[in-house]
């Protein structure tokens, strides 16, 4: 198994770099499941924990993935090999898995932001909230659904398969800035709107109260959300900072990269939320089919409400797009640097078979959340946890001294920095994976075990 002959790829600038990480950072985790998961999760009193765990968690994480890959200039597994060897290099494989995973129904769920950006073009939105609920049930599974996933998929093999320079970052060139502006202007628009003061003070004024009572399952909610929309655990920034040709301050690009992520969610919640009160909708309707269900009728309810909604649909499916390439991407650069395969077919291989594993998601929404709590709450943590311990307690003096490049001397900073993710990063890990399996755990023994005696 050798390593490819031709000189790896690397990104042709800096501002290539960061767009593409934030391309890969911003997608449906801000658009799609934090505002799901703050109206679940009590409203401020989640954003509130979710900034800490930001601060906390994320950037020292971050920061591990970056030099990892840019001192192995190598894909996860390739990477965990040269850093680590032994059986440490398994860990890279559990990051192909989650990748290969997460992308199969990741891709099913960008298929319904495309299908319903059309039907802002087509019918607009249905405002009663169970017609809705029906349209969404039927547009969600079935063969419309699965067609849609392919054709996504399509676009994600046929950017990857142009390569990094061509390819992801002449693409997220384009989309991060269409993401920012269309974000901001439909923020203003969001905040001219009736229910927009009732909005504001749901998700800006926690009440403590909220917080002490539901931390069991506030922190857990905030700290995976955090590592989730940094695409974290899924070894994407590993892969992204191995095409790093050149040393630069990684600390800042992360603060960078974290700033962008941290305040598009944040304005997502300015423009869902508005949206939501104003046509009177409970912002705490749970589960995955939040925007598709609730902000959709909301979009029927308001006046040129099929327009904001086109736009919106569009710009999450845009969002989806940038994320999707980069969780190729770490798929792809395995097979390249350790298979020796081009990279156009190696694209078309890995997002055929990701598009197949993504096939059951698209028949049956029992299946994608299987698919989803797995990779989300087990797969996801379990990698993320295994290279902090790795890296944190037996590498540290390499990840230091591959920091300081770039930056120079640490000084202390460096050690505070290992046991951030000695102390907060590993013990939030240990912690959140182990509340997903036990929910994992009831999903299998409840939903799940229903959904097996209904079909069979
Ligand atoms: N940070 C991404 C998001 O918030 O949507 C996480 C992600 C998910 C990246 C799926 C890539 C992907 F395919």
């Amino acid at each position: 198994m050798g390593i490819g002959d031709a000189p790896r790829e690397t990104w042709a600038t800096r501002a290539g770099f960061i767009l593409a990480a934030v391309g890969s950072a911003v997608g449906l985790g801000n658009i799609w499941r934090f505002p799901f998961q703050v109206g679940q999760e009590g409203g401020a009193a989640f954003l509130l924990i979710y900034l800490l765990f930001i601060v906390l968690v994320g950037f020292p994480a971050i920061l591990v993935e970056f030099v990892v890959g840019r001192r192995t200039e190598r894909n996860p597994v390739g990477a965990l090999k040269e850093i680590a060897g032994g059986v440490w290099s398994y860990v890279g494989w559990v990051f192909i898995a989650t990748g290969f995973v997460i992308l199969s129904y990741y891709s099913v769920v960008a298929g319904w932001t495309i299908r319903y950006a059309i039907l802002g073009l087509q019918d607009g939105y249905l405002a009663d909230a169970a017609e809705s609920e029906g349209q969404f049930v039927d547009l969600a599974s079935g063969l419309e659904a699965i067609a849609l996933h392919a054709v996504f998929m399509a676009i994600v093999i046929a950017i990857v398969a142009l390569g990094i320079q061509r390819g992801i970052e002449l693409a997220v060139k384009v989309m991060v800035p269409a993401i920012v502006l269309i974000t901001a202007g439909m923020a203003v628009y969001a905040f001219t709107l009736e229910g927009a003061s009732e909005a504001y003070s749901y998700y800006l004024s926690p009440e403590f109260g909220t917080i002490a009572a539901e931390w069991t399952s506030i922190l857990p909610a905030a700290a995976g959300q955090a590592f989730f929309t940094l695409s974290l655990g899924m070894g994407v920034m590993i892969t992204y900072a191995s095409y790093l040709g050149e040393d630069r301050n990684l600390a800042e690009d992360g603060v960078i990269i974290i700033g962008f992520d941290t305040a598009i969610a944040f304005v997502t919640g300015l423009i869902v939320f508005p949206i939501l009160f104003t046509a009177g909708v409970d912002p705490a309707d749970p589960g995955a089919g939040a925007i598709f269900v609730s902000l959709a009728a909301a979009f029927g309810d308001l006046t040129l409400g099929w327009l904001v909604g086109f736009v919106f649909f569009a710009t999450v499916a845009i969002a989806a797009l940038s994320s999707a390439i980069s969780l190729m991407e770490v798929v792809v650069a395995y097979v390249i640097d350790e298979r020796g395969v081009d990279r156009a077919p190696a694209a078309l291989v890995v997002g055929g078979g990701m598009f197949l594993l993504g096939v059951p998601s698209a028949t049956d929404l029992v299946l994608l959340d299987l698919f989803d709590l797995f990779a989300d709450q087990i797969l996801l943590v379990l990698g993320g946890l295994l290279l902090m311990i790795i890296v944190g307690w037996l590498l540290a003096d390499v990840a230091i001294d591959e920091l300081s490049r770039g930056i120079g001397d640490l000084g202390s900073l460096g050690r505070a920095w290992i046991w951030a993710v000695r102390l907060p990063v590993i013990v939030v890990l240990i912690v959140a994976l182990t509340l997903g399996i036990l929910e994992y755990y009831d999903f299998l023994t409840g939903p799940f075990a229903d959904w097996i005696g209904e079909t069979f």
